[in-house]
């Protein structure tokens, strides 16, 4: 009960400090999802073939560590930003790293492999190394748009009752994360012109669209399975980039 009102009343609550959002993520590591691990039904023939790769890639890409994003808060925190973060930001990798080990136990439920590497993965990765605090977050970001959707798509790609209740929870908390980061990111951008802003989200969209036609292939079957084309996936995701970088559209 008490977890059911936290998730419906969460979304409209504002949180806009540290602390508050340091209590949220308490607050939700104590109250996240039971999920039924011993339920014995599996992934039908049609899928395994469907889902199963699918979800391995997925899997693979929730597995960061995240010490470069910690470093870029670390060093944003010892130039003078709000020292509470970094313990947020440890609350948030904790919690990611509890997706990965949902979905790695969904693999092993259903007598998958687990994925080592993935060339997607491997280029995100990449990319997300060696910048600022600002542009760390802009990039992840994006991942977190594609990790919501992803977790929105697979409840409805089947009924599988353990997959469900992992993509409900992630679903949750990248919802959740989309508005923390936002909050993070709205602080580092005060006092930037409109036209900087203006530009920044350009590019923002530029990149979430390019990620989007690269996710879409490994993909597009657990979408087109809960009745998605590329077009509403894109127009999807543009909508939670547009929440997310300017909150008041
Ligand atoms: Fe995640
Ligand atoms: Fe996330």
């Amino acid at each position: 009960m008490l977890q059911q009102s936290l998730r419906t009343r969460s979304p409209l609550i504002a949180r806009s400090t540290a602390a508050e959002w340091l209590a949220y993520f308490q607050a939700n590591h104590v109250n996240s999802r039971v999920i039924d691990w011993q339920n014995t039904q599996r992934f039908c023939p049609t899928e395994r073939q469907r889902l199963g790769h699918s979800i391995a890639i997925f899997q693979l890409g929730e597995g960061s560590e995240g010490h470069r994003l910690m470093k870029a808060m670390r060093t944003w925190a010892a130039q003078g930003g709000d020292q509470a973060w970094v313990e947020v930001l440890k609350w948030f990798i904790r919690e990611e790293q509890r997706h990965a080990a949902d979905l790695g136990r969904l693999l092993d439920h259903e007598g998958w492999p687990r994925l080592r590497s993935h060339w997607l993965d491997s280029a995100f990765r990449r990319l997300r190394g060696g910048w600022n605090l600002e542009m760390s977050l802009s990039i992840l970001l994006i991942a977190e748009i594609v990790g919501l959707l992803y977790t929105r798509a697979l409840q409805r790609a089947t009924d599988h009752p353990i997959a469900q209740a992992v993509a409900a929870q992630i679903a949750w908390d990248e919802s959740q994360h989309l508005l923390m980061q936002s909050c993070l990111l709205g602080l580092l951008r005060q006092g930037r012109s409109p036209r900087w802003l203006g530009l920044t989200r350009s590019l923002h969209r530029s990149l979430l669209w390019v990620t989007l036609r690269l996710v879409w292939p490994d993909h597009r079957c657990v979408f087109r399975a809960a009745g998605w084309s590329f077009a509403q996936f894109v127009r999807t995701a543009m909508t939670e980039l547009d929440r997310a970088i300017d909150p008041s559209s």
